[in-house]
């Protein structure tokens, strides 16, 4: 499949671009939302190398019918120079998942890792999830921890404590974040966890073909939310031994199906929803 060569382009369409992209769940996030509003419309997965990144950009626009795109990893931060206006969400987290084509032509470009993170807090955390349940705990700097942070520091978050095998990145985010960041050592992690209302993961650590999270959490409140972005497996080992412990946890589906939302509904004008269904759909 590629992306520009249909005759049918007169179909409102979207799609997902990366390099790789073939991994990515967005196609069927996407396309079982179309079929559930009866919508006429694709969403495809469009591989897009590095090197044409600029010329795919340039295309966009001119591409009737063409709506938007979600951008994955490696243009997360390599689209920003070609879109007119960034939203001050996706300045923050200095990176964009969404991207839509306005009617001048010009590209406006958003992250909703943020929005999604969020709201899968809302949907799916047992009990809920308040700021005030305490300090945060987050593992990881790299660009879902910047997005998380963000969404955390909005949400009112009175402490996040940074916990990266880099410790310099840690104290990077720290200088651009401000004071609600506390940065420790990935030494220190166990420790770290005392009095959290909430654990985050948000390394590769604990992925299906990755090396396991070594974190001990005889220091979690029993009562602190965990969640795990990673969501494959679904049920990460961080997970499991949360939820024999006792503590409320939420898996990772739940972001990359809420981060959709936004971008579905300014592609396609509907509102979609997160339901049971859509989640088999999506793991399926
Ligand atoms: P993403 O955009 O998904 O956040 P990333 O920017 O590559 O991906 O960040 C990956 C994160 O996982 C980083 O925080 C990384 O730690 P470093 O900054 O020290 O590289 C963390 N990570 C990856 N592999 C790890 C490992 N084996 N042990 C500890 N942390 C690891």
């Amino acid at each position: 499949m590629t992306g520009f060569d249909t005759e049918d382009d007169i179909i409102p369409r979207a799609g997902v671009i990366g390099w790789p992209v073939d991994h990515s769940r967005s196609p069927k996030l996407h396309g079982f939302w179309l079929q559930q509003h009866g919508l006429s419309g694709r969403y495809d997965k469009l591989p897009v190398p590095p090197e044409d990144l600029a010329a795919f950009m340039a295309d966009l626009p001119k591409e009737p019918g063409f709506r938007g795109i979600n951008v994955t990893i490696p243009h997360k931060v390599a689209a920003l120079p070609y879109l007119a206006q960034v939203d001050p969400v996706a300045q923050r987290i200095g990176a964009v998942n969404t991207i839509t084509v306005q009617p001048d032509g010009s590209l406006h470009g958003s992250n909703t890792d943020a929005f999604g993170f969020l709201e899968s807090l809302k949907a799916d955390a047992p009990g809920g999830w308040s700021p005030a349940a305490g300090p945060a705990a987050v593992l990881g700097a790299g660009g879902a921890a910047r997005a998380i942070i963000v969404a955390l520091l909005d949400a009112g978050t009175p402490e996040i404590r940074l916990l990266n095998r880099s410790r310099d990145k840690a104290d990077a985010l720290a200088a651009e974040f401000g004071s609600r960041i506390a940065p420790a050592d990935w030494e220190a992690r166990a420790e770290a966890l005392g009095g959290a209302g909430l654990l985050v993961n948000t390394t590769s650590l604990g992925m299906a073909g990755q090396p396991p999270l070594d974190l001990a959490l005889d220091d979690l409140p029993a009562t602190a939310l965990v969640n795990d972005i990673v969501y494959s497996p679904l049920e990460t080992d961080l997970l499991a031994r949360a939820r024999a412990r006792g503590n409320p946890v939420v898996d990772g589906l739940g972001m990359l199906l809420h981060q959709g939302r936004p971008g579905f509904e300014a592609w396609f004008g509907v509102a979609p929803a997160v339901t049971p269904e859509l989640r088999a759909a999506v793991l399926a």
